[in-house]
């Protein structure tokens, strides 16, 4: 790969007597956006985790071509806190004056700039994940690990999320690596999809990014077929 990120070689993990993977073995390029699908179970948020730096492999390596870089999550709850406005979400935790400003403009990015004094039970599930969003790019990150964060929207909404955040990884020259079950999602928003099946990655595919329905759904049905129809 011309221009990895981050590399992944032979990474194994056992909790217990349990084996989650083995044998990961992949590179991320500057400026892509990655999905890993598989069943649930099958070691995709350890994986995440790993490469947050917030577990250890059993075995492996994990490496980062640039020194320390700045890495946030987003996860499917929205962990946003319920005492404090949607903009002091964003800006709590600097005690920098340009964090409100940030956090105003990231609110505006996300399409949001209107609730900024609204408290978390007053709005939906879509725009609390978009606080969520907004929290994650508060530190700049060059990096979003995004673990299954649309699960719990509505079709719909999930579908406005997806845009949002593909337009926005565009723009902000962002690399995310998207963790899902959901195939059509992986196949409408990466890249490049790798399957993790059996806790190891031995089949990619081409995702369907900014192409028709037709690709997406083509490319989400051989998905499909790799993780479910040979899987056990
Ligand atoms: N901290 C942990 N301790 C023990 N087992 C764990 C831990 N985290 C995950 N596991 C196990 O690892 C397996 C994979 O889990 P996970 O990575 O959450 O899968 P996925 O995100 O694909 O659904 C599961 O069997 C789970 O029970
Ligand atoms: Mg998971």
């Amino acid at each position: 790969m011309a221009n990895p990120f981050l590399t992944l070689r032979n990474i194994d993990k056992q909790y217990n007597n349990e084996q989650v993977l083995r044998d990961i073995d992949f590179e991320i390029a500057e400026d892509e956006f990655v999905a890993i699908v598989g069943m649930s179970g099958g070691g995709k948020s350890t994986l995440l985790r790993i490469i947050a730096g917030l577990e250890e492999p059993s075995s492996g390596t994990i490496k980062f071509h640039e020194h320390e870089p700045v890495v946030r999550f987003m996860f499917q709850d929205d962990r946003i806190l319920p005492w404090m406005s949607v903009l002091e979400n964003l800006s709590f935790k600097s005690r920098d004056p340009k964090s409100k400003t940030r956090a105003v403009e990231m609110l505006n990015l996300v399409g949001l700039s209107e609730f900024a004094d609204y408290y978390p039970s007053a709005l939906s599930g879509g725009q609390r994940q978009r606080v969520a969003l907004a929290r994650a790019l508060m530190a700049r990150p060059q990096l979003l690990l995004l673990d299954e964060p649309l699960g719990a929207l509505d079709a719909l909404t999930r579908r406005k999320m997806q845009q949002l955040i593909m337009q926005i990884c565009h723009e902000q020259h962002l690399m995310a690596v998207l963790v899902t079950h959901d195939v059509d999602e992986a196949a409408r928003m990466a890249d490049r999809v790798i399957v993790i099946r059996n806790g190891t990655n031995r089949f990619e595919e081409v995702g369907a990014k900014g192409r028709d329905a037709a690709a997406v759904s083509e490319v989400s049905d051989k998905l499909f077929d790799e993780i479910v129809n040979t899987a056990y």
